[in-house]
């Protein structure tokens, strides 16, 4: 799947009142806040001082300033995003903190990053990969890390009841719902991004398939079982 308008409309629309709405739908799908999804992730990642760090899908660039308030890396970190205006809300936070010389922000794809090899200790990517055709996501990110280098994933999944035939049934219908009452961008976008959305045991696979190694994954459980679970993958490139 490659990125389509609806996503960088989507996102445009979104940016001013992103935070709340996801904060509204992560506690809706798992009962977690949004801030309290973007320590988990930074807790993951367990950034080291000195590591380089990519933040892939950054969005508003909550993650990376998430990341410099509480590791300080000595690095500066990289936020990387598709839509400008999701990116400019970031950058406005970021000078209202007086931080810009902690992190910088990238406006490309996540198809095709303007990095050299390498150039990567730790990857990290939230709630963007169902936007994205992920094998090519996981090719670009195994090229930009260094040995043993990391890549830290946090996203909606699905969960095995998705695969039973009344999940299916059921999904479908919702979908079908979904799409006919709900016409914006962004609702476009996330009914493209559903053939994207993984079990835990499908992105296990194809985390192995790319060469990646020490693959871990957690899940949030759903609060109902037609909503996506949360996953966390970690996994690691060869030293
Ligand atoms: C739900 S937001 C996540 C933002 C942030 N990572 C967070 O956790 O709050 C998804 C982001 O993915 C970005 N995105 C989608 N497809 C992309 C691609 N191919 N390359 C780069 N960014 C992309 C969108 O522009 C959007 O800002």
């Amino acid at each position: 799947m490659e990125v389509t308008n609806h996503v960088k409309e989507a996102f445009t629309e979104l940016a001013p009142s992103y935070t709340s709405t996801m904060d509204k739908e992560l506690n809706q799908f798992w009962g977690i806040s949004y801030p309290d999804f973007v320590e988990r992730l930074v807790k993951v990642a367990a950034v080291k001082p000195g590591e380089k760090v990519l933040d892939i899908a950054t969005g508003t660039a909550v993650i990376p300033i998430k990341l410099i308030s509480t590791i300080q890396p000595q690095e500066r970190v990289v936020g990387l995003d598709i839509t400008p205006a999701m990116l400019q809300q970031g950058r406005k936070v970021i000078a209202d903190r007086s931080i810009m010389n902690t992190i910088d922000l990238v406006c490309a794809s996540a198809m095709d990053m303007p990095f050299a090899n390498g150039m990567f200790d730790v990857i990290l990517c939230g709630l963007g990969t169902h936007h994205m055709n992920v094998p090519k996501m996981l090719f670009e990110a195994r090229r930009l890390l260094a040995k043993s280098g990391r890549l830290i994933i946090s996203d909606v999944g699905a969960t095995p009841f998705w695969r039973s035939l009344a999940g299916k049934l059921l999904i479908r219908l919702l979908m079908f719902e979904y799409g006919f009452t709900n016409q914006s961008a962004r609702s476009q976008a996330e009914l493209e991004a559903f053939q994207n959305v993984r079990t835990a045991k499908e992105w296990s696979a194809l985390l192995r398939d790319f060469g990646y190694v020490k693959v871990r994954i957690d899940e949030i459980q759903p609060r109902l079982p037609w909503f996506p679970s949360g996953l966390t993958l970690q996994a690691e490139i060869a030293g």
